[in-house]
C-alpha cells in the first residue's frame, strides 16, 4: 500500500506563538513517522496575499523555519520546504484556475467576509480592495495540496472549507482530464486547537493577545503574569471551567499533573501562584528549544540551505506531476 501523505502549510506573516505550537507545530512533528510521508512547507506566496510588508514576510519566513527546526523537525524525516522554491505549484495553480469555477470561489468564507466588511463600511463597491490573490486563495491552496497528492491535511477549523474546495477542484480535473489527483481530507485536532490568549479569547495575532513562543524567559514570565483571571481571592475554591491559566496548563501538562492542579483549584490556589506554576511548566518544555532557536536564527544561511535542499529533493516529484498534468490538458511536444 502507498504511504499516507500528510501535508500542511504555514503562512509566513507572523511570529509563532504558543497557540501555533500546541495546536499545530507540536502535533505535526509528533505525527512524523515511518508509516507516513510528511510535507510541511512555508506558504510564502500565501503570505503576500494580505501582507505587503516585504520585511515582515522575510523575517517571518526565517522565524517560522527556525521554529519548526528548533521544535524538532528533522529535515531528513519530513519534506520541509518553501512554497516559492517549488515553481511547479504556481504552474499547477494556473491549470486549476482554468478548472475552478468562479461560483465556487464566490462561496469562500474569506472572500465573503471581505465583502461583508465592505458592506458594513458602506462601500458602494462591495469588492473594494479585494485582490485576485484573496479571491482565488483557495486555488493556490489546492495546488499546494494536490501537487503532492496529499491524503490528509491537518488544519484549523477555519480552513476546512478550503480543503473541501481542493477536493472539488481535484474531482473536476479528474473528471475532465483523467484520474491524476488524490482527493484530500482535512484533519482537525480538536483538543489543542483553540489555546486561549492573554485576554481569554482564542490566541490569535489578530486579537493581539498572543504569547510568542520564543520570548526570553523573562518576557515569557511577564506575559504569563498578564493572563486574565477573575478577581477571586487566594483560598477561595476556583473553577477550572473558564480559567485561561488552566486551559493553557492542560496543553502542556500530563494527565496526572492536570488532576493535581484541579485539586489545587478546588483548594483555592492563588492566581499568582498558578501563574508561576504555568510559567514553569511551559518553560520546562520550551527552554531547550529556545536555545536551539537562538542558535538557528543566528545562522540564517544554514536555514536557507536546509530549505533549498528540501525543495530540491521534492522537485522530481512536482516536475513529474506537472508533466502529467500538461500532457492531460494537451500541452505537449509537437513532434
Ligand atoms: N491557508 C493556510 C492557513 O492560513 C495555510 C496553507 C497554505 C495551507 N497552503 C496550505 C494549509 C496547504 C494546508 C495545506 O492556515
Amino acid at each position: 500500500m502507498k504511504k499516507q501523505r500528510i501535508l500542511t502549510g504555514i503562512t509566513t506573516t507572523g511570529t509563532p506563538h504558543l497557540g501555533n505550537y500546541a495546536g499545530a507545530i507540536r502535533p505535526a512533528i509528533k505525527a512524523i513517522s515511518d508509516d507516513s510521508e510528511s510535507f510541511y512547507f512555508l506558504a510564502d506566496y500565501h503570505g503576500i496575499i494580505k501582507c505587503h510588508e516585504p520585511e515582515r514576510i522575510h523575517q517571518s519566513t526565517l522565524e517560522i523555519a527556525a521554529t519548526w527546526l528548533a521544535c524538532g523537525l528533522a529535515p531528513d524525516k519530513a519534506h520541509f520546504y518553501r512554497q516559492s522554491d517549488v515553481p511547479e505549484i504556481m504552474e499547477l495553480m494556473w491549470v486549476m484556475n482554468c478548472v475552478c469555477t468562479k461560483g465556487l470561489m464566490n462561496r469562500s468564507h474569506a472572500y465573503k467576509a471581505a465583502v461583508a466588511d465592505n458592506e458594513e463600511k458602506g462601500q458602494s463597491d462591495l469588492d473594494h480592495g479585494i485582490t485576485m490573490g484573496l479571491f482565488s486563495y483557495p486555488v493556490l491552496m489546492s495546488a499546494d495540496i494536490l501537487m503532492f497528492n496529499a491524503h490528509k491535511v491537518p488544519v484549523g477549523k477555519d480552513q476546512i472549507q478550503h480543503i473541501e474546495m481542493a477536493r472539488d477542484i481535484a474531482q473536476k480535473f479528474n473528471h475532465t482530464f483523467g484520474e491524476i489527483f488524490t482527493l484530500p481530507e482535512a484533519v482537525i485536532n480538536e483538543e489543542t486547537e483553540l489555546l486561549q490568549g492573554l485576554d481569554g479569547r482564542k490566541m490569535s495575532k489578530s486579537y493581539n493577545n498572543t504569547i510568542p513562543l520564543f520570548e526570553t524567559e523573562k518576557r515569557l514570565r511577564k506575559l504569563i503574569m498578564k493572563i486574565k483571571t477573575n478577581s477571586q481571592e487566594p483560598g477561595e475554591p476556583k473553577s477550572t471551567d473558564d480559567s485561561t491559566l488552566y486551559q493553557i496548563y492542560k496543553a502542556f501538562a500530563t494527565t496526572d499533573e492536570v488532576a493535581e492542579i484541579e485539586k489545587r483549584y478546588a483548594e483555592g490556589i492563588a492566581w499568582g501562584e498558578m501563574k508561576q506554576v504555568l510559567f514553569e511548566k511551559i518553560n520546562e518544555e520550551i527552554a531547550p528549544m529556545r536555545e536551539r532557536y537562538n542558535e538557528l536564527i543566528a545562522e540564517p544561511q544554514k536555514i536557507e540551505e536546509i530549505l533549498l535542499a528540501g525543495a530540491e529533493r521534492l522537485r522530481p516529484m512536482s516536475q513529474a506531476l506537472l508533466a502529467d498534468v500538461r500532457n492531460a490538458v494537451g500541452i505537449r511536444k509537437l513532434g
